[in-house]
């Protein structure tokens, strides 16, 4: 009744940001992530089923039931009841190799950790799209991590309203690197449920994010299959600018973007300009991750480095997994 799993974020390349369905956390745009590993970015959970205890303990870095997330992971260890047949109540503990909540894709890793390990430590085996179904019910960008390498998940049209993530190429496909650049440690204030209902209710740009997404998602992944950088940087850079612009055009502006954000941005310009092939995405945080080629990676953390507090080089990794 106990097992350990872990997983890795990961860096949508064409953004998720808008649900077509709130009740089932389904988007509403079709997304394409790389898993990373590299530096720390890991989650590692262990999961017990205990029927002695009275609720569900949720362990998150050495602090118990640390708030917001509990009712998440209640949520998917109550789906893993169900299908185990069981009531025993389950303790949670999570460790994460870097900052919790802050952009940094936290809840893509934790969730993929915590459905892999709950699973396993009730005995339900389950084929993988039904695996990573249930992640993304918690958190869809978490769908994703349960694959490795390149992954897309769609918005549900033509997959009974239920997307699964889907490989759309294995971590060896192509060695690029993706050199994060953290600009802060702490947590954000808007969580990304919050931050999309707001877009949605307030953004006059929000439907012309969603109809332009699935174009830029079909050129992010035929650049990809080529593995062609400059045109996958050009649609990442456009997808995730347009995500951004759809947030900023909020009433109130919801902007994730700190001066450092904006200072690190244009370096990348800078290092395109020097003829470093280099290229941008921001997520739902003021950190910037730069896709670029393995050679040329000592050059991207010398020039990311002034501006942010942390440095981490990454390679696309593997998918959740079980470790005992
Ligand atoms: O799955 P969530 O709720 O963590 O939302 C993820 C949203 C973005 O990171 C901004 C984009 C994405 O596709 O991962």
């Amino acid at each position: 009744m106990k097992a350990t799993a872990v997983a890795h974020p990961n860096i949508a390349l064409a953004k998720y940001w808008g649900k077509r369905d709130v009740a089932h956390n389904v988007p509403a745009t079709p997304s394409l992530s790389v898993t990373l590993s590299g530096d720390g970015l890991e989650t590692r959970t262990t999961v017990q089923f205990d029927a002695s205890l009275e609720r569900d303990v949720f362990v998150l870095g050495g602090v118990p039931n640390a708030e917001g997330p509990l009712s998440r992971v209640v949520g998917v260890l109550d789906e893993v009841r169900r299908l185990a047949g069981t009531t025993a109540r389950a303790r949670v503990e999570s460790e994460n190799g870097f900052p919790t909540a802050s952009g940094l894709a936290s809840s893509a890793s934790g969730f993929a950790a915590l459905v892999c390990a709950s699973l396993a430590a009730a005995g339900v085996e389950l084929p993988l799209a039904d695996a990573s179904r249930m992640a993304r019910r918690a958190s869809a960008s978490a769908a994703r991590s349960m694959l490795g390498g390149f992954v897309s998940l769609g918005t549900g049209e033509g997959e009974g309203d239920d997307p699964a993530a889907v490989e759309v190429a294995s971590s060896g496909h192509w060695d690029l690197a993706v050199v994060v650049g953290a600009v802060t440690l702490a947590a954000k204030e808007t969580g990304s449920t919050n931050g999309m209902r707001h877009c949605r209710d307030t953004s006059p740009y929000y439907p012309a994010w969603v109809s332009d997404a699935p174009r830029l998602f079909q050129a992010v992944r035929a650049a990809v299959l080529a593995r062609d950088l400059s045109a996958l940087g050009t649609a990442a850079e456009a997808s995730a600018l347009r995500m951004h612009a759809c947030m900023m055009a909020s009433d109130p502006a919801l902007i994730y973007f700190s001066g450092a954000t904006v200072a690190l941005l244009a370096e990348v310009r800078a290092l395109r300009k020097s003829g470093t092939e280099a290229y941008a995405t921001i997520d739902a945080g003021p950190h910037v991750k730069v896709l670029t080629r393995s050679p040329d990676v000592p050059k991207v953390v010398a020039a990311l480095g002034s501006h942010a507090v942390r440095v981490l080089v990454t390679t696309p990794g593997d998918g959740a997994r079980l470790v005992s």
